[in-house]
């Protein structure tokens, strides 16, 4: 039985009238830009996530780009992020001419590691922006303590992570702002490209929805150099038919996640976590979590964290990922690696890392991750599916 890894087309079919009704809406109130189906869209996601204000735009890349252009963020500056996650949150760094500088990454939840971020402060430091990967957010008291400490600006990279939860706060809505992606592949998808900022700071909020439109008051008159950063009032209409579901999605992957971690972890040779779960531990005793023996590790769900399982990403070590991967593709079951390569270790930043940078956890995670299935709609024969094929696998090692 084939498995995908995301089926966008069984996430849409129940919803294919209300989805048409709302084009139709759009398409006859002549509204495309801005209007009544953006204000009505940012105001439920405020509500959702507890926010004073939620500004939509056209991705997670230009939410990540708009914030750090509110903060004023450019030449000179240095802004600390995680080296293990996706290009966006970097790329966005160097676009606004500032330097990206790389931090390690925890084992046990995947995220920036609190103590490393720490070490790479500078007198040129700005800012931090810690990725919530993966659906689990990061140690977010350690870095926002640090924040404090040294006067730094908090971005949260929620994109993969709304409705997550630190001790009960939303991802996203602890920093200055907060972003969310709307990638289709997220947990709440529109149908093609959209992104979103939060925060609880009324003149920030202000900035920012001036730049998303050329910086431009009143019309024409521009203080600020901005951009078009839109989303557009189709996809808002598109992701409110959307959102009501977005609990229901969560809670479907957490079931599927739940499934996953009881029946792999009773097969000999997995581990729930990493051999001492110490996540983002102060004084570590887990290393790096490597092992040269083949294993696969489990994500886990951290005490006080709320995941919500965008991804449920494997560590396979031993040098056996690349061929658990092919062992599933032959099946049929897809698969996919977030990410092969660490951000320090990308050409295109080749110019602002130390040549003898190493940040052990990231290089790690980059060789042995590996994310299976665990989008809403996968039914329990396609759970069996692949649980069998990973059991199968670790049989004939
Ligand atoms: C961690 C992270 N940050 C930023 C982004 C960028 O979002 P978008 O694809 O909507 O531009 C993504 C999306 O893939 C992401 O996973």
């Amino acid at each position: 039985m084939a498995v995908p890894l995301l089926d966008l087309k069984a996430q849409h079919a129940p919803l294919e009238r209300a989805l048409k009704d709302a084009f139709e809406r759009v398409l006859r109130s002549g509204q495309y830009i801005l209007g009544p189906e953006i204000e009505n869209f940012e105001r439920s996601l405020a509500e959702y996530v507890g926010a004073r204000h939620a500004i939509s735009v056209s991705s997670g890349t230009d939410a990540i780009l708009l914030a750090l252009m509110v903060l004023g963020i450019g030449p000179g500056d240095e802004v600390i992020c995680p080296s293990f996650t996706f290009f966006a949150t970097a790329g966005c760094v160097a676009r606004t001419g500032a330097t990206p500088v790389f931090a390690d990454s925890c084992p046990v939840c995947f995220n920036i590691d609190p103590d490393d971020i720490v070490a790479r402060i500078t007198p040129r430091t700005k800012a931090i922006i810690p990725v919530h990967l993966f659906g689990q957010p990061a140690a977010m008291d350690r870095i926002l303590e640090t924040a404090k400490r040294h006067n730094l600006r908090v971005i949260e990279d929620a994109a993969q992570s709304l409705g997550a939860k630190f001790r009960g706060q939303s991802a996203g809505t602890m920093g200055a702002f907060g972003i969310f992606s709307f990638f289709p592949s997220k947990n709440l998808g529109c149908l093609g490209d959209g992104g979103l900022l939060v925060t609880n700071d009324d003149s920030l909020a202000e900035r920012a929805r001036l730049l998303r439109t050329h910086g431009a008051k009143p019309k024409y008159y521009h203080n600020y150099i901005g951009a078009n950063f839109r989303m557009d009032a189709l996809q808002a209409a598109l992701l409110a038919v959307k959102l009501p579901l977005l609990a229901s999605y969560a809670k479907s992957r957490a079931a599927n996640a739940s499934f996953y971690a009881d029946r792999l972890s009773k097969i000999p040779g997995v581990l729930l976590g990493q051999p001492d779960n110490q996540c983002c531990a102060v004084s570590k005793t887990s290393g790096d979590g490597s092992s040269s023996n083949f294993q696969i590790s489990l994500p886990l769900e951290i005490p006080g964290r709320h995941h919500v399982w965008n991804q449920y990403t494997l560590r396979v070590t031993g040098g056996r990922r690349d061929a658990l991967r092919d062992w599933l593709t032959s099946r049929e079951i897809g698969s996919e690696i977030y990410y092969p390569v660490p951000m320090h270790q990308q050409e295109c930043f080749a110019a602002c890392v130390p040549p003898t940078l190493r940040l052990p956890v990231a290089e790690r995670l980059a060789g042995e991750s590996l994310s299976i299935p665990v989008f809403p709609e996968l039914t329990g024969d396609q759970k069996e599916e692949v649980t069998s094929a990973i059991s199968k696998f670790i049989c004939n090692q």
